[in-house]
């Protein structure tokens, strides 16, 4: 499984920065990602080399990762809950401090773009020498990982350039949500969801959504809005927390702004001494159990901060929001992909604003090969 990376393609072309080339670009990496795996009319998925029943011998799925590759594994692991699959996510380098031996009947699924981050190596290495089988979903082919690993899938998102990870987290969770439909098959206790059809369809129309995220934000007049306020916090349940996660990670790392992201419910435990008029929050309230977030976010408001919510439907939420950040419509499964479209662009729009090193920010490496 070869995608010849294009030397046209590693160039910026018209954009000022590679990473916003590369979250415009995330239509054409994610057909890449689906392109003959994903069949819509049987709603099933192919693969290449993992035949019906390559995971037939496993209970439980463990995903070790860093960084954004983490917060794609946390919402991987959100829709294998989804079918039943038991799995946790660890971050790679607390892996061998936290679980005890892996055993031959875990799955531990490496989530990395680059295949070479050591603390994820670390934890593949010390689950293989306890006996599991692990597995690899990974940028590039031919990788330490990729090498390492019993199994690779690869998320063929094309090359990418900027530090700040972009088009490969949506790859990532593209790749996991079609793993998580040949797990459901293959795993002997998962029940396969018996509406794989709409999720199928919603996978396949997901490119063209993006790019309507992409023609028509308003992200940038956000970020020019509150970029200079003290600190931003990004909460979210369910779906919408790894997507909080990823947003405050991409926000902190471009900017240098404070940035803090967390469950919905965490924020009264604690984070709420924080908030001022000087804090926008962004809540995450796309696909399902909104509920909550929605109390929350009030709790904010009514201690002064401005409150931007990311949504499908701004009109029902008018008098909570000071802004909202649409999104189309789709499967709840996936409306926080389309919710990290619009955060990207927030802290993009927000680091070219302060004038920052958008591609290279200080003191961080695209892979970082030292534990
Ligand atoms: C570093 C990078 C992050 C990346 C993480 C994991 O921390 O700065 O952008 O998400 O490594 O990298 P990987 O290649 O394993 O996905």
């Amino acid at each position: 499984d070869r995608v010849d990376w294009d030397p046209q393609e590693t160039g910026k072309g018209a954009y000022d920065h590679y990473m916003l080339k590369e979250i415009n670009t995330q239509p054409t990496a994610l057909k890449q990602t689906i392109e003959g795996r994903l069949d819509v009319e049987d709603a099933t998925v192919d693969i290449e080399d993992f035949d019906r029943g390559t995971f037939s011998e496993f209970d439980r799925v463990q995903f070790v990762a860093c960084g954004t590759s983490y917060h794609a594994a946390l919402y991987g692991s959100k829709l294998l809950d989804d079918v039943g699959v038991d799995s946790t996510a660890y971050r790679a380098n607390e892996y061998d401090t936290n679980t005890g031996p892996a055993c031959p009947d875990t799955l531990v699924v490496a989530v990395t773009q680059s295949g070479e981050t050591a603390d994820t190596l670390k934890a593949m290495r010390y689950a293989e020498a306890d006996g599991a089988t692990t597995l690899a979903v990974t940028n590039v082919v031919g990788s330490t990982a990729a090498r390492e690993a019993d199994h690779s899938m690869f998320i063929r998102a094309g090359p990418e350039i900027g530090v700040a990870a972009t088009k490969t987290f949506s790859s990532q969770v593209v790749s996991l949500a079609l793993l998580s439909r040949q797990f459901a098959m293959d795993f002997p206790d998962a029940s396969p969801r018996a509406d794989f059809d709409e999720l199928a369809e919603a996978l396949a129309r997901l490119p063209s959504d993006v790019e309507t995220v992409l023609d028509q934000s308003n992200a940038r007049t956000i970020a020019n809005r509150y970029v200079n306020d003290d600190a931003f916090f990004f909460i979210g349940r369910d779906l919408g927390f790894p997507v909080a996660k990823e947003g405050a990670l991409k926000f902190k790392e471009i900017t240098y702004q404070h940035a803090e992201g967390f469950t919905s419910g965490r924020l009264k435990h604690g984070p709420l001494a924080l908030v001022t008029p000087s804090t926008p929050l962004f809540a995450i309230v796309t696909g399902r159990h909104n509920e909550k977030t929605l109390t929350n976010a009030k709790e904010a408001k009514s201690r002064g901060a401005p409150i931007v919510l990311v949504t499908d439907d701004p009109d029902a939420h008018s008098d909570l929001a000071d802004v909202g950040l649409e999104v189309p419509s789709t499967h709840p499964l996936l409306e926080g992909l389309l919710a990290n479209v619009q955060l990207q662009l927030l802290a993009y729009h927000a680091a070219d604003q302060l004038g920052r090193s958008i591609d290279k920010p200080r003191n961080l490496a695209k892979s970082v090969t030292v534990e």
